[in-house]
């Protein structure tokens, strides 16, 4: 059997779960988020040899009201990674954005990617105040997005040549959610 045939069997021995990170998770999510940036096509602007290093990434992980990670797990193992982030000006708190969103190759299709932006959206709906999710996807990532529409995220603008990756440019998508325009309280 090879790595994606013995992952593809783990599917079916243990379901996935999703919970907030917190800062002992560093290690595993780095190593996750790590290989994100490696990914190829790119599927983010940011490059691995600017990420922060261990006990940046746990401070990172740390909950508050502007951030917020989540993991989706297979058993003890980390296989997919998202963060929910919020403006934290008095008069932008309404926003909150969906970011680096990434799932392991050999987890994929298996509702993984669902379960993580079902959790963050929950989350964003029952923050009060937050009005609008607001994202942006590299436009050669078809999945990503065709998953983001799922949930009723539209494209409202293209942003060319947002970065560069090996001599080539990339333009991104993007994507808002109206979460709930009665949302207002604490706005
Ligand atoms: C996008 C990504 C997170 C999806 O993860 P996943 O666990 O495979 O997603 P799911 O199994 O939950 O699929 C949910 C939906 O996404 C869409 N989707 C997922 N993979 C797809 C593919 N290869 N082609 C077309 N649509 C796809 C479908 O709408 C799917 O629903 P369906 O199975 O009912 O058709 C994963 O492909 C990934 O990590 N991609 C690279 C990183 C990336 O693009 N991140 C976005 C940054 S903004």
């Amino acid at each position: 059997m090879n790595e994606n045939q013995i992952m593809e069997s783990l599917q079916y021995i243990s379901p996935v779960s999703v919970r907030v990170l917190t800062p002992a998770d560093a290690e595993a999510y780095r190593s996750v988020r790590l290989r994100a940036l490696h990914e190829q096509p790119p599927a983010f602007g940011s490059l691995p040899e600017v990420e922060p290093n261990l006990s940046e990434t746990a401070a990172r992980l740390a909950e508050s009201d502007e951030r917020c990670f989540f993991g989706a797990f297979q058993g003890e193992q980390l296989i997919g990674i998202i963060r929910l982030s919020r403006y934290s000006a008095p008069n932008e708190k309404h926003r909150a954005y969906l970011a680096g969103l990434y799932v392991l190759p050999p987890f994929r299709r298996h509702g993984c990617g669902q379960a993580l932006v079902r959790e963050v959206l929950s989350r964003a709906a029952n923050a009060p105040g937050i009005r609008r999710v607001n994202l942006t996807v590299v436009t050669q990532q078809k999945a990503a997005i065709r998953l983001y529409q799922s949930f009723g995220f539209r494209i409202y603008g293209t942003e060319p040549e947002t970065f560069s990756r090996d001599g080539q440019f990339y333009d991104e998508h993007l994507m808002t959610l109206e979460l709930n325009s009665g949302n207002d309280r604490n706005a």
